[in-house]
């Protein structure tokens, strides 16, 4: 599959980048939501992606106070990849803070990636900031000015604050690159709300984070529903609807239609569930789901090598609405 423009930068990234929370390490708040993996493991989860043709990586502040960027730059410079050959991208964290503290902090971000650019830098999320939006976008704004940063992009925010975000940016000569929103075949809530018209209309990518709802859309519970028990903890708790047994039945019609169209393209189930987040909205869409095994990340990046037809995405689009 080709490579796509990130916005309308001349940052050039695969349709498939890794999401790094997994390598937040054990001791943080991070493995509430996701099963944290040690060091070793990652660079064999960043080699197995670097091999399937993944180029680009997403990691943040948050992901365990700077650890996962450092696990990342660890990984790169072990697979011998050169700073410049991937993207990195990484996140600031607004909670309790000023707009001031994303100039402080940059410094940090650049020594935790001991030598890897920021190619895009987000703003973790619209809220938490004791500064207003145009502030922090300014901030972002002056980094990329300043050529510390390549790119501005933000996360979680509504089509409404993406206008902002744009407009503020606009003025000060740079542009939004990125969106970074929750997108799968069950989250399609970019269909509704405004956030993929705007994307569209900005010339905005929509980065999709949890593109594979943490699993459940690779047909592992609903092969084993007991494995929901193992689910971190905030997958549990937040994800309890779709976990029940009342919600792998209501999503049980997908799952195996998904399964047969997996099998008619020789691809996992979970391949499909990315395969369509990365082609239903055009180039649009990009997705970084996370890995916590090689194998993992492998059928992540295996899943641009195929192309589902127009009879297939069609059912997945009814089933899934
Ligand atoms: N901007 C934000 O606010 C935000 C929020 C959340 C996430 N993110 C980003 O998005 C990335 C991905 O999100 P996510 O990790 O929450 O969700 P996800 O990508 O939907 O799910 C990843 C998890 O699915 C399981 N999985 C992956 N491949 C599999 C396979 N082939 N077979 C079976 N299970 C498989 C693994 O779970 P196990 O490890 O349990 O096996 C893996 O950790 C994160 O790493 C992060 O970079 C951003």
């Amino acid at each position: 599959m080709k490579a796509r423009r990130l916005g309308t930068t001349d940052i050039e990234i695969s349709p498939i980048g890794l999401g790094c929370m997994q390598f937040s390490g054990t001791r943080n708040v991070a493995r509430l939501m996701i099963r944290p993996i040690e060091e070793e493991t990652a660079t064999a989860v960043v080699r197995a992606a670097l091999d399937g043709g993944i180029t680009w990586f997403d990691t943040a502040e948050m992901y365990g106070a700077g650890n996962s960027e450092e696990v990342l730059a660890a990984a790169l410079k072990e697979c011998g990849v050169a700073p410049g050959q991937v993207a990195v991208a990484t996140k600031w964290a607004p909670l309790g803070r000023t707009a001031a503290s994303i100039t402080r902090t940059i410094g940090d971000r650049l020594a935790h990636l001991g030598g890897y650019p920021v190619d895009l830098h987000q703003i973790h999320m619209p809220t938490g900031s004791l500064s207003g939006l145009p502030a922090q976008l300014r901030a972002m704004a002056a980094l990329a000015r300043a050529g510390r940063i390549r790119a501005v992009g933000v996360s979680n925010f509504s089509a409404r604050q993406m206008v902002l975000a744009h407009r503020v940016l606009a003025a000060e000569g740079v542009a939004l690159a990125a969106n970074q929103v929750r997108i799968s075949l069950l989250r399609r809530d970019i269909e509704r709300d405004g956030v993929l018209e705007t994307a569209r209309r900005l010339g905005v990518t929509l980065i999709a984070y949890s593109p594979l709802d943490g699993g459940l859309l690779t047909g592992r519970y609903h092969d084993d529903p007991e494995l929901t028990r193992n689910a971190p903890v905030m997958r549990r708790f937040f994800g309890r609807r779709d976990l029940s047994t009342r919600g792998l039945a209501r999503t049980a019609p997908l799952i195996d239609a998904m399964r047969r169209i997996a099998a008619g393209h020789g691809v996992t189930v979970g391949q499909v569930a990315l395969n369509w987040v990365i082609t239903r909205y055009g180039d649009t869409v990009v997705a970084i789901p996370g890995a916590s095994k090689p194998r993992q990340a492998a059928e992540a990046a295996g899943a641009m090598g195929f192309t589902l037809t127009a009879a297939e995405a069609g059912e997945l689009d009814e089933l899934s609405r």
